[in-house]
């Protein structure tokens, strides 16, 4: 690999990419962009596309490709986006044809994307004692991974929230369109040669070891 890192890594929801992009993202130097994070600020902005893409995120639904391929858009063609960790996007085979597209035009294809998988029963417990900053989004569970405080970020201090999207009704519905699109999107990178599969359980710290092992093999 030459130059900055581009990784992507993709999983159903709770299955850690989140908390692995974080660390990931600062162990390489390049930023951590996570399409669940900038749809979250642009809610908490109040911008017209905040408005536009709440009441999918409430219901737990994808938002509509074309809203997220132009706000990722933005995003990663950015100067200072040159490498970056990515999570959250592509979620569907039409979104991963128009990240490769956008990436090719600014000269910053993929290196490699990591899948990382996670069983049902898991994605359940963490999900259900997950809690997040609000103010710099960084992600924490209440067993697994707790704070230092109990209550407050270790970044900035932030009183820690429980996302709206994580009753268990909203995940199962989440995991179900995870289910839906999952095979076509892993199918996609598997047939380009650029998926590698990464073992999501254990802790954080096991998980990332597999991750950065992932990587050094695609380099
Ligand atoms: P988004 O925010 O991307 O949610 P998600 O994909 O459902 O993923 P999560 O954030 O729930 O899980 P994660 O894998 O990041 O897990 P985490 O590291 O936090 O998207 C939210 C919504 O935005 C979507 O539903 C949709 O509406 C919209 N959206 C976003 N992108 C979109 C797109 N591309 N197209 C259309 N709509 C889009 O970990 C989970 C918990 O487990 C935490 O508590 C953590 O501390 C704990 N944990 C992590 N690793 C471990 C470990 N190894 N062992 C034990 N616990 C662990």
């Amino acid at each position: 690999m030459s130059g900055p890192a581009r990784v992507l890594l993709v999983g159903p929801p709770g299955a850690g990419k989140g908390t692995q992009a974080f660390q990931l993202a600062e162990r390489l130097g390049v930023p951590h962009v996570a399409s669940g994070n900038l749809l979250r600020e642009a809610m908490e902005r109040g911008t017209p596309l905040g408005a536009e893409v709440r009441s999918y995120m409430e219901r737990g639904d994808l938002v509509p490709d074309e809203v997220v391929v132009a706000l990722m858009a933005d995003t990663l063609t950015a100067p200072d986006c040159v490498g970056f960790v990515l999570d959250g996007f592509p979620r569907t085979a039409a979104q991963a044809a128009a990240l490769d597209e956008m990436l090719a035009a600014a000269g910053r294809p993929l290196d490699v994307v990591v899948l990382m998988e996670v069983e049902e029963d898991e994605l359940i417990r963490r999900i259900t004692g997950r809690r997040i900053c609000p103010e710099c989004q960084r992600s924490y569970h209440m067993t697994y991974n707790p704070p230092a405080d109990d209550e407050s970020c270790d970044e900035d201090g932030v009183h820690l929230v429980t996302r709206p999207d994580d009753t268990l009704d909203k995940l199962r519905h989440r995991l179900d369109i995870y289910n839906r699109e999952a095979a076509e999107l892993s199918g996609y990178y598997e047939q380009r040669g650029f998926l590698a599969h990464v073992d999501g359980l254990g802790s954080v710290e096991d998980v990332a070891e597999r991750i950065g092992k992932a990587i050094e093999a695609a380099a």
